[in-house]
């Protein structure tokens, strides 16, 4: 079972040719909203990964809430332990161009209430062996609760370090295991403009320091990682992406997964790439995260 805490949005997205500069208004030529936040993203992938999974977070008591957990619930999370906040739902303000690159601006609103009680409530029926998955749109209090309380019940942390927060490398040194992309893996690294020379040697020495397993996402480009002194690497699939909002989520919900079901750490790694590639051809974060059959067709 995995636990995730986290939040959970609804993604309003315009489509624009192309993305506005500072101060410009650019035309849109569609509108459409979709179930989001990386907490409920990870989640999602996580179940259609096949895992079982129990959400953590809170929503508002507006028009938002029930689409924005519509895809979990028909999944078969667990979301018992989802708050009704006064404040509303988290929103996420997407733009996507036409080349699938895209901006998003947060409005943490519900997800801003998520407290370390709440954390406290999430961890105390958990067990040694099990798994809790965080990011970082829910208040830093709350993750750093999560993450020591964890500690105490040897339970296993994977943590994404999304979005990059003043916090992101402070909690990240928390975590058994982290999940970054290059610029996020900077900051925690504490360097910037890293050559992939750079990366390799950060996370060994990042690695022999805190033996924690360190994950890096690199685009296209596939994963590269440190697990148990040993460095990985996995390849996604050749696409032409289309939209790649939710494709980190989708990686680290399919990669907790694997863990979940005992696969072996460059079988987990493998799956979860290929199954980031395929979110990227669908448009919105959670319609566009793939069945895990889908992804077992495309693994070699
Ligand atoms: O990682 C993608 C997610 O980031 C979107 O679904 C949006 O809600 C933002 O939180």
């Amino acid at each position: 079972m995995i636990t995730v805490f986290g939040s959970i949005n609804m993604d309003l997205i315009a489509s624009v040719e192309r993305l506005p500069l500072p101060g410009e208004t650019v035309a849109g030529h569609a509108f459409t909203t979709a179930a989001g936040g990386k907490g409920a993203n990870q989640a999602l992938a996580a179940r259609r990964a096949g895992a079982g999974v129990r959400m953590i977070g809170a929503v508002g008591n507006d028009g938002f809430a029930e689409p924005a957990l519509a895809l979990l619930k028909e999944a078969g999370a667990d979301l018992g332990a989802v708050a009704r906040s006064s404040l509303p739902t988290g929103t996420a303000h997407i733009l996507v161009d036409d080349k699938g690159e895209n901006v998003i601006a947060v409005v943490a609103s519900a997800n801003g209430t998520l407290t370390p009680a709440d954390a406290d409530a999430a961890i105390a029926s958990m067990a040694s062996g099990d798994i809790l998955m965080l990011q970082l749109e829910v208040p830093a209090a709350s993750v750093e609760r999560a993450l020591g309380q964890a500690r105490v019940r040897g339970v296993t942390t994977v943590i994404n370090i999304a979005p990059l927060t003043a916090d992101a490398a402070r909690l990240g040194r928390m975590a058994d295991i982290v999940i970054a992309n290059e610029t996020e893996f900077e900051r925690l690294a504490g360097k910037d403009d890293m050559t992939a020379e750079d990366r390799l040697s950060a996370l060994k020495s990042l690695h022999a320091e805190t033996r924690q397993t360190l994950i890096v996402t690199l685009g296209a480009d596939g994963v590269i990682a440190i697990h148990e002194g040993q460095i990985h690497t996995a390849k996604g699939l050749k696409i032409e992406p289309v939209d790649t909002v939710g494709a980190g989520d989708t990686f680290c919900g399919y990669f907790a997964a694997g863990l979940d079901q005992k696969l072996d750490f460059q079988s987990a790694l493998e799956r979860a790439a290929v199954a980031g590639s395929l979110a990227c051809l669908k448009h919105g974060a959670q319609p566009s995260i793939p069945l895990a059959e889908d992804v077992n067709r495309r693994m070699v």
